[in-house]
């Protein structure tokens, strides 16, 4: 069981690592990339591709993190009833965790409107026309969604190393 615990810990750590990783490489190495050569076909076609790979990838992190983050709680001795009672949400690990779920909540909801949405839409409104103002528009808000998530993202990890070694 420890084994499968540590194997949990591992592949929780490296799911983070490539999510929080690819949002930053999106943010500094395509996005300035693609904002310096200007909306070309061939730069539209590259920030949709690269979009719709990450799409995949970013969600089976996010899976990845839901199911060895609920088996790490088990494997603490957290069952479904504790989640109802009050001690564990009393609790300094119980706040930390509280505070977690609900930045990855934030997340889930927020990436949700991005891939599915907003991103989408933007990318299409690009491809009709990209100096419409419908297209910057929807262009700024996917990327504003795509900077909140990413702080988002360090609020969870700086939380994560606390619910693991106590407060400051
Ligand atoms: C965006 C989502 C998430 C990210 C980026 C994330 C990140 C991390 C990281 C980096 C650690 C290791 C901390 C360390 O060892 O110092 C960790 C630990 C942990 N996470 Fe998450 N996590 C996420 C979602 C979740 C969720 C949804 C749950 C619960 C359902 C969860 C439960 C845990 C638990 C219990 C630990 C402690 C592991 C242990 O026993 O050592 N995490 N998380």
């Amino acid at each position: 069981m420890r084994t499968l615990y540590l194997v949990s810990v591992f592949t929780h750590i490296l799911s983070a690592i490539i999510w929080i990783g690819g949002m930053f490489f999106l943010a500094l190495v395509v996005g300035p990339i693609v904002r310096r050569q200007g909306s070309g076909g061939l730069f539209v076609q590259l920030v949709r591709e690269a979009g719709v790979r990450f799409r995949l990838i970013g969600w089976t992190c996010l899976l990845m993190l839901l199911l060895t983050g609920i088996f790490q709680l088990v494997y603490r001795g957290y069952g479904w009833a504790d989640l109802w009672s009050g001690p564990l949400w009393q609790s300094q690990f119980g706040k930390v965790l509280a505070l977690k779920l609900v930045a990855v909540g934030i997340i889930f909801l927020l990436s949700a409107l991005h891939d599915f949405s907003i991103g989408p839409r933007a990318t299409v409104l690009m491809q009709e026309n990209p100096e419409s103002r419908e297209a910057k528009s929807m262009r700024r808000l996917a990327s504003w969604i795509g900077r909140i998530n990413m702080l988002l993202a360090l609020f969870v990890l700086f939380l994560a190393l606390m619910l693991i070694r106590g407060l400051p």
